[in-house]
């Protein structure tokens, strides 16, 4: 069942989501040559905190840490540790944050410095396929509106999209339904209604879409250790249109 939300419930969930988009903001400085992905974290965290929020990923499931911090061939879940960013990596950095009983999630690929033309390109791509995906999310259209036109967009540029893992409906719970591949037909799929909450976030890899999960039942990487980035929002489905609410200001 998908779970509508009126007005007031979307604008408490707006409080988590902006916590969320003001820490991927301040992790634009942090993210440098030198530093380990664990100092990231706990830079993350005690942002989260300070500004009154919670991360919605410590103990998930058992997950061990605060945020994700994947680089390069990782593709989401990186836990972090002391790997220490060299200039040229890509990394993904995924956020939620939990405050008084509702979620907000999103994710943005920082580059470390100068990084290639490719790699900047894969970054791109990325970033535009999520807001295709948005540009779907309007009353009347169906759900695979948003996964094809991600879809679309990456491999017109001949990126790969991940199949492994989709977005997800958002809101009293991190998870809920209804999945949202970034792939499929359009015009398929449940219908899209006023007080949809969605996490949308296509995952695309330079090489191959094929991933496997790491002996940490974690970390996510390609299977042909080609690079992949990794951009999400949290919006909610208006009469105007989407909102994308993990956004600062
Ligand atoms: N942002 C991820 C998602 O949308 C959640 C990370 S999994 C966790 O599914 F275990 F780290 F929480
Ligand atoms: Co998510």
């Amino acid at each position: 069942m998908i779970v509508l939300k009126s007005q007031e419930e979307i604008e408490k969930m707006a409080r988590p989501c902006r916590i969320v988009a003001e820490v991927l903001e301040s992790l634009r400085e942090v993210v440098s040559a030198g530093i380990t992905t664990r100092e990231i974290e706990s830079f993350a965290d005690s942002r989260i905190r300070s500004l009154g929020g919670r991360s919605a990923f410590k103990g998930y499931r058992g997950y061990p840490a605060s945020i994700c911090v994947s680089v390069n061939e990782q593709v989401v879940h990186g836990i972090p540790s002391s790997r220490r960013l060299l200039e040229g990596d890509l990394v993904s950095v995924d956020v939620g944050v939990v405050l008084d009983g509702f979620y907000g999630d999103a994710a943005v690929t920082i580059p470390v410095g100068d990084v290639s033309r490719e790699d900047a390109r894969l970054l791109k791509v990325t970033e535009e396929s999520l807001y295709r995906g948005i540009g779907q999310a309007v009353e009347g259209n169906r759900l695979f509106d948003i996964s094809h036109a991600i879809q679309r967009h990456v491999e017109e540029n001949g990126f790969s999209v991940v199949r492994l893992f989709v977005g997800h409906g958002i809101g009293r719970e991190m998870h809920e339904e209804p999945q949202i591949p970034n792939y499929g037909p359009a015009g398929q799929g449940p219908r899209l209604k006023k007080g949809m909450t969605l996490a949308i976030e296509p995952m695309v890899n330079a090489g191959t879409f094929e991933v496997k999960v790491l002996q940490d039942g974690w970390t996510a990487v390609t299977l042909d250790n080609r690079k992949s980035a990794h951009f999400e929002h949290t919006i909610a489905v208006t009469d105007s249109g989407p909102i994308i609410l993990t956004k600062v200001g």
